[in-house]
């Protein structure tokens, strides 16, 4: 089996935690422990009571209930609780497809989405977002590559990086395009409650019993490093996944799970002030776009924290946001993390304050780059 490198992760691997300012994440400004505790109103009590015992392959039962609660209509049967939506993903993908397999995934897409099933030798067929289509979901496309032979269809709405999303008609349409080819439909909701101008878009498993949602606190919760995100699926699917997990992470932490448990409670207080925070920074990011129009252009994004940004006159991405980096102490993720060259990948996710500094480094930094690259011609 030959892994092909994720290539979003060696990028963060490399400027993460040496860049003064993350203007390219996907998730909402990040909450610490200490907000969490006082939010939640969390005791040292709390805490010691925790036994760090193993815990149940699929979750604690709070924990699973908690989830269902908000996501999937009551019904705690179809969750299975996991190490971030990336394990959820994982685990989906390698219980389910199997060499030759035809598998139609969304492009672009975080890299997971497709790779694992090329990994696993599967056909993997394209659904195009197209810049020029203000990155709208063609569902004419759509039925065009969708067929008898697809195994799984793999979405993700709202989405990374474009923030484009669907109508509840299309969606509608989806499912009867899944149920049509009766294919599994993997649809990825990790940054479901983050919508700005169209309805947010729940777990269709109550429609359509091949459908299976992921979701995580990574993005909307702004809790990425609790690496909770969890699977909604019909039991018989869970059962292959816990087959597999019994081979590789087993279960999570109850430290874990008892914090994930009470920031699920308590979702709509981490999701509101970010929600709210991320509308204002939108309007920021719209307006110093307008004023930027000779280096880039965005499509608005319906949903989600991040912009898939086109790049005017830049030739080299990676040298650019390599550059960003050094130079400005600033990431952005290159497109050719997602296959292509002249776009970035930004989060406006942030704080207010570190979007403005952000961007107002990115504009010298355009200005800049410009005028080197001309010098160069020159010479
Ligand atoms: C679309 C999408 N799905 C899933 C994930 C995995 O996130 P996590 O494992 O933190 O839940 C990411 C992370 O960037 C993502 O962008």
């Amino acid at each position: 089996m030959e892994v092909v490198p994720a290539h979003l992760e060696y990028w963060m691997r490399a400027y993460y935690f040496d860049t003064e300012i993350d203007l390219s994440s996907s998730g909402v400004q990040n909450f610490s422990f200490g907000e969490l505790r006082k939010l939640f109103n969390i005791t040292p009590d709390d805490l010691d009571r925790i036994v760090l015992h193993d815990s149940r392959t699929l979750g604690d039962p709070e924990l699973r209930r908690a989830i269902a609660s908000r996501w999937a209509n009551g019904n705690a049967e179809r969750v299975m609780a996991t190490n971030g939506s990336s394990e959820a993903n994982y685990l989906v993908m390698n219980s389910l497809l199997e060499p030759g397999d035809e598998v139609v995934v969304l492009d672009p897409s975080y890299q997971q989405l497709y790779s694992i099933g090329r990994t696993i030798g599967c056909k993997v067929k394209h659904w195009r977002l197209r810049f020029e289509n203000s990155f709208r979901p063609d569902l004419g496309e759509a039925r065009r590559v969708i067929g008898p032979q697809t195994r799984m269809i793999v979405v993700n709405f709202p989405h990374n990086p474009t923030g484009a999303s669907l109508l509840p008609a299309e969606f509608d349409e989806l499912l009867e395009l899944a149920a049509g080819a009766g294919a599994y439909l993997v649809w990825d909701a990790a940054f479901a409650e983050v919508c700005y101008d169209s309805p947010v878009l729940t777990d269709p498993g109550e429609r359509y019993d091949r459908a299976i949602t992921l979701g995580t606190l990574s993005k909307a919760y702004g809790l990425p490093g609790l690496r909770v995100g969890w699977c909604l699926a019909a039991p018989d699917v869970l059962e292959r996944l816990v087959r597999l997990r019994d081979y590789t992470t087993l279960h999570l932490s109850p430290l874990v799970e008892y914090v994930a448990t009470r920031a699920i409670e308590n979702a709509d207080l981490l999701l509101k002030p970010r929600l709210a925070q991320a509308r204002h920074n939108l309007q920021l990011l719209l307006s110093w776009v307008d004023r930027h129009s000779e280096f880039v252009s965005m499509v608005r994004p319906q949903g989600g924290v991040c912009v898939f940004v086109r790049l005017h006159n830049v030739d080299d991405v990676e040298d650019f946001c390599r550059r960003l980096a050094h130079d400005y102490s600033v990431l952005l993720i290159p497109g050719t993390s997602f296959g292509y060259a002249n776009h970035v990948r930004l989060g406006f996710g942030c704080s207010t304050t570190e979007l403005t500094e952000a961007l107002s480094r990115l504009s010298e930094h355009f200005h800049t780059y410009r005028k080197s690259n001309k010098s160069a011609v020159a010479v």
